[in-house]
């Protein structure tokens, strides 16, 4: 087994595909994730996130009409401090479970680090990401407490212990929404392949992310800072710009 310390063992995964209804009109003529928040399109920031993590080798899931407008605006990654940066094309709507199954071979065996492309944290992952690596196996999640759980995929809990994981549920067992940064195992490709399509017909992460949890190989955290998922209405894409703002200015005073 290789012995793992830091980001540089893992693969990263960032999946930019979907058709971005939601936020339609605006995703008519581009992909979600091409969008601009405030100062840089969405999807440089989960390449960020993961660049900062130290994470040298990822793939970038895009589809819909505008998937080469990913590589016109990434290139090879070089720019992120990236040594390897690939893509992968997700022919239909079949969920992100669907979507990450289809990095199986890129990822090969080894630890990756998945990010859903519209997601945006105020701060890094590195602590999650060294406890993630000091896990022999399993699974980890990064949870935040909201005020419309009922959006999300949303944890029950016994004590501090998460019994259960709920996908948008209309009674929601707690506050606590599952966030878009997962860190899996290898594992997670043979428990997607026994997965069967939700209700509306996608191979959901929330039942992957059960399924770790049924054989006592699921870990979280409480995520510090904000978290943002900036393609699930228009309200909250606006909300993310206006957070990514503040962020900014705090950070680069002289702006
Ligand atoms: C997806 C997941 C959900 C998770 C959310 C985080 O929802 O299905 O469990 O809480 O991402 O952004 P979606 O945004 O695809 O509706």
């Amino acid at each position: 087994m290789k012995n793992m310390t830091n980001g540089e063992d893992v693969k990263g995964v960032i999946l930019a595909g979907g058709l971005g209804s939601r936020l339609y009109p605006l995703t008519k003529i581009t992909n979600k994730h091409l969008l601009p928040v405030y100062h840089k399109p969405m999807v440089y920031f989960p390449v960020e996130l993961l660049a900062d993590a130290g994470i040298k080798d990822l793939m970038i899931v895009c589809g819909g009409n505008h998937a080469g407008e990913f590589m016109r605006l990434l290139c090879n990654g070089k720019d992120f401090g990236l040594n390897y940066l690939t893509y992968c094309y997700q022919e239909s709507e079949g969920g992100i479970a669907h979507a990450l199954s289809l990095t199986r071979e890129f990822v090969d065996g080894d630890k990756v680090v998945v990010v859903l492309g519209d997601n945006i944290l105020e701060k890094g992952l590195h602590s999650y990401l060294t406890r993630f690596l000091a896990q022999e196996k399993g699974a980890r999640i990064l949870l935040k407490e909201v005020q419309n759980p009922s959006d999300y995929g949303v944890v029950g809990f016994d004590k501090n212990k998460i019994t259960k994981i709920v996908e948008k549920p209309g009674v929601p067992p707690s506050k606590y929404a599952v966030t878009g940064i997962y860190f899996y195992d290898s594992l997670v490709f043979d428990f997607i392949e026994s997965l069967k399509p939700s209700e509306r017909g996608e191979l959901e992460i929330t039942d992957v992310n059960n399924a770790y949890l049924q054989r006592g190989l699921l870990e979280y955290d409480i995520l510090d800072g904000w978290w943002a998922d900036a393609g699930s209405s228009i309200e909250n894409y606006y909300r993310t710009i206006c957070k990514v703002r503040e962020k900014h200015l705090r950070d680069n005073p002289a702006d």
